[in-house]
């Protein structure tokens, strides 16, 4: 092994990589910096419009980008979709199901208690997260194991480890995808080829618009109580950046993890190594 071979393993050029919650702002993040490393990337959302700004950002690579509309909760959309994909890059390698969140309706709160939490909104969470995971790796992991290769990459979250307060649904649902990531990596590896493998990121906290008015006052944009405890239990002392899932998601999407599968890789600036004391 030397430079340039670690460094090759790192050139997706050629591969076509799917990015589910496309065009939101971590998925869209990952999406730009696979394009920056050489990557066929298609954009898949239901919610189409920040995908243009994504391919102003992106200039000439803008070529290598294709936008589908699709929900991830509708299997035929899906299949659509991934028809799409082919057509234009022709094969589909890897998928990033960044779909996912949480919203305000099933967190609880001073004027919302756990027992009135409606069950319409705590269904949406299991749906968007749990069902939103397994339907796009239904679709585009059969493609992968009729290819007998690929590679899934889902999106969990700290609170998967250990749950978080206010948010039971959202933090029962992630731990849902961490427990699915195990179950589909060995049943890719058992069933269809050892070279499909299917891992996980569990980020920590990063601002966004599905957290912010729970990190961050409305009003006068400094942290809440709950953001300061954040921080003061992040050994590393700040929130995330998009920038800081990058070399953890090209590791389990190239061929340096081919080894790997079947794990859920914190990135949480030490947050889940903290005892608090
Ligand atoms: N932000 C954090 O601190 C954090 C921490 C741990 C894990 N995560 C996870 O990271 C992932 C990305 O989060 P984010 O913060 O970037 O959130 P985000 O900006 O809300 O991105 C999620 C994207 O998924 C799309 N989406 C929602 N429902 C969909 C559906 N049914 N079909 C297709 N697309 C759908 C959203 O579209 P709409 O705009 O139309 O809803 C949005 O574009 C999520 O899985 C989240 O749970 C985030």
């Amino acid at each position: 092994m030397d430079l340039t071979e670690l460094t090759r393993m790192y050139d997706f050029t050629g591969q076509t990589i799917v990015v589910t919650g496309g065009t939101g702002i971590l998925g869209g993040e990952i999406a730009c910096a696979l394009v920056g490393c050489g990557a066929n990337v298609a954009l898949l959302d239901r919610n189409l419009d920040p995908a243009q700004g994504l391919l102003d950002r992106l200039g000439p690579l803008a070529c290598q980008v294709v936008v589908a509309g699709a929900d991830v909760l509708d299997a035929g959309s899906l299949r659509q979709a991934a028809q799409l994909i082919l057509d234009k890059f022709g094969k589909i390698d890897a998928l990033v199901n960044a779909a996912g969140g949480n919203r305000p309706q099933a967190t609880t709160g001073a004027d919302r208690s756990f027992f009135d939490l409606p069950a319409d909104a705590l269904r949406w969470v299991f749906d968007l997260n749990i069902l939103g995971t397994m339907l796009p790796s239904q679709v585009f992991g059969k493609l992968m194991a009729e290819k007998g290769e690929g590679v899934i990459l889902n999106v969990s979250s700290m609170n998967a480890f250990r749950p978080l307060t206010r948010i039971p649904a959202y933090s029962a649902a992630k731990a849902g995808v961490s427990n699915f990531t195990q179950w589909l990596a060995v049943h890719m590896a058992q069933e269809y080829s050892p070279r499909i493998r299917v891992n996980a990121i569990a980020p920590g906290f990063f601002l966004t618009t599905q957290n912010k008015f729970l990190l961050t006052d409305e009003k006068t944009g400094g942290l809440t109580p709950r953001g300061q405890s954040i921080i003061t239990h992040t050994p590393m002392a700040r929130f995330g950046q998009p920038e800081d899932l990058f070399g953890t998601v090209m590791w389990l999407l190239s061929p340096a993890s081919a080894f790997v599968t079947g794990i859920v890789v914190p990135i949480d600036g030490g947050f889940s190594a903290f005892s608090g004391v």
